[in-house]
């Protein structure tokens, strides 16, 4: 694939008011999950969860693609439909996570490197014959007394390049993601500094791969204070932080920006984005990849009835990527 179509690929996934919802919770993050409203973590009511998100009605006009995991982008509707079909049907380009997740880094205490480099050419020609567009691999950098270390940010930088390249070899765009933790009492400052580091790390990285940027979309975590920091930054602050790192490291050819919400409130995770939005224009459109800010609401209702509150389960997922598509454009108000 040329890197023309990487590219088209990587601009339709941050078409003005659009963003992703990220679904590729592996079996072990989505039974933590399911546990929390009581539901039992079979294959079948992992299938008819992913069913009712990506059936959701209208769900493409505000969401471009979607982050499968290696089960989802295998499994079909109720009705015999695959899921990869009804994505492309409804404008919903299908992604796929690819890392193996994060494993203790040798001779860092505390930090972690991320796995699935082995076999991932193979894997990523099956996920291209699958449908897979685009795929995903996270980092996770975290704060706390020495950490994170160099070692631990060039490590996972180093994975995250070699991933990206393999990526595009296949036609696949990456989503290239460093996600800094917000576990900690850390304040604003610190979690500046600590993005600024891992994201010039990544893009020296990328360069050093040749990584075509063009073809490539970052997945961020926002520039903000640690969950146990007394002191909170407001919206604005995390705005005008979060862009300020961004145009420190992100080198302006990168085609877009999406954010995870990591733990944030929906409404916080909405809020910030459209603060952003409304301080542009900036170099590269800033949209969302939302995990936990685009479900949990619908979770918790489906949980509580899966026939019953199917529909309106739905309602409030398509409810959430409107709201989101909005923040993407700096049009969201509280309420509206
Ligand atoms: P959250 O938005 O729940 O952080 O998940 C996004 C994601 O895909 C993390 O890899």
């Amino acid at each position: 694939m040329s890197i023309e179509q990487l590219a088209d690929i990587a601009q339709a996934m941050v078409a003005p008011g659009k963003g992703i919802i990220a679904i590729d919770e592996s079996t072990n993050t989505i039974k933590k999950r399911f546990e929390g409203v009581g539901v039992e973590n079979s294959e079948d009511n992992r299938r008819a969860y992913r069913e009712m998100l990506l059936t959701a009605p209208n769900l493409g006009d505000h969401i471009s693609g979607a982050i499968l995991y290696d089960e989802t982008i295998r499994q079909s509707t109720r009705a015999g439909v695959p899921f990869t079909k009804v994505m492309m049907d409804a404008g919903i380009l299908p992604g796929i996570k690819v890392d193996k997740g994060p494993v203790p880094l040798a001779g860092c205490p505390g930090e972690v490197v991320t796995e699935g480099l082995d076999g991932l050419r193979q894997r990523l020609e099956e996920y291209a014959r699958l449908g897979a567009k685009f795929a995903k691999w996270r980092a996770v950098i975290n704060i706390g007394e020495d950490a994170p270390s160099s070692t631990c940010i060039e490590s996972n930088a180093h994975a995250l390049a070699r991933y990206a390249a393999l990526c595009q070899e296949a036609g696949i765009v990456p989503m290239v993601e460093p996600e800094v933790l917000m576990d900690g009492d850390h304040d604003i400052e610190v979690c500046y500094d600590v993005t600024e580091a891992t994201l010039r790390s990544l893009f020296g990285a990328l360069y050093e791969q040749n990584v075509m940027l063009e073809g490539t979309i970052l997945k961020a975590s926002m520039v903000i204070a640690g969950k146990d920091c007394k002191d909170k930054a407001d919206a604005e602050t995390v705005a005008a932080e979060t862009i300020r790192c961004l145009k420190s490291a992100v080198p302006a050819i990168l085609p877009g920006i999406v954010f995870l919400s990591g733990g944030q409130s929906d409404e916080d995770a909405t809020a910030h984005l459209n603060a952003m939005n409304q301080m542009g224009p900036h170099p590269w459109p800033l949209s969302f990849s939302y995990g936990r800010a685009m479900q949990s609401a619908a979770l918790k209702l489906w949980a509580a009835d899966m026939k019953g509150n199917f529909a309106a389960a739905q309602k409030i997922v398509a409810q959430r990527a409107r709201e989101n598509g909005l923040a993407a454009l700096g049009r969201w108000s509280k309420g509206a």
